[in-house]
């Protein structure tokens, strides 16, 4: 018996390197799990290493509202309960000084690592009232400190743990538990 038998779980940015060792670990465990990343082929790659009777994929941009409404519909639809969810995806943007580098890359890198962690709660909170549960955010060690030459990624690092801050106190009535990992 896995720690995890009967739990149903959503894992963002799935087809990277840390959401697809959390993928197996997950499915090791005998979680069933809906693996989301905007990379097609990726998650292709992943999906034909792990058993079909305990995964699936959804394409998705997580920046967009209704693509992470759709996501956790999906999940819903197929497993009846989302037990767990790990709000992963996240781009770097790029290196550079803080005048150097475009707003628009400021921007980009916030509506992937900061918004989507927004719609993902939104969206996640209410169905997941009806178990409890637990949300994992990946921010990073860059949300406990400077970063000189990432300094948009320094900051959306530390937004997400307001975001995980607030969503705990708000989560834990329902007995939704709300965390963040911080990789080096
Ligand atoms: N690897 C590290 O050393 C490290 C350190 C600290 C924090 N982190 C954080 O861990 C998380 C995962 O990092 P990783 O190393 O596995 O990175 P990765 O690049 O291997 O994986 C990130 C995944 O997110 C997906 N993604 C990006 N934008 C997306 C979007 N708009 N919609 C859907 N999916 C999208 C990518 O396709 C990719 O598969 C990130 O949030 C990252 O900031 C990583």
């Amino acid at each position: 018996m896995g720690r995890l038998n009967g739990k149903a779980g959503i894992i963002t940015g799935a087809a990277g390197g840390i959401g697809s060792a959390a993928a197996r670990r997950f499915i090791e465990e005998g979680a069933d799990v809906l693996l989301v990343d905007c990379d097609e082929e990726g998650l292709a790659r992943l999906a034909e290493d792990l058993p079909q009777s305990q995964s699936a994929c959804f394409v998705a941009d997580i920046t967009d509202e209704t693509a992470v409404k759709g996501l956790v519909a999906d999940a819903m639809a197929r497993f009846g309960r989302v037990d767990m969810a790990l709000l992963n995806a996240g781009i770097e943007g790029r290196l550079g000084r803080i005048a150097e580098i475009p707003v628009t890359v400021f921007d980009q890198v916030m509506a992937v690592n900061v918004r989507s962690v927004w719609l993902g709660l939104a969206a996640l909170l209410p169905v997941m009232r009806v178990n409890g549960g637990s949300i994992v955010i990946t921010s990073s060690v860059a949300g406990l400190k400077g970063s000189a030459r990432l300094a948009a990624y320094s900051a959306s690092k530390h937004a997400v743990l307001g975001l995980m801050r607030s969503a705990a106190l708000e989560g834990a009535v329902d007995g939704i538990r709300v965390n963040s990992s911080n990789p080096a």
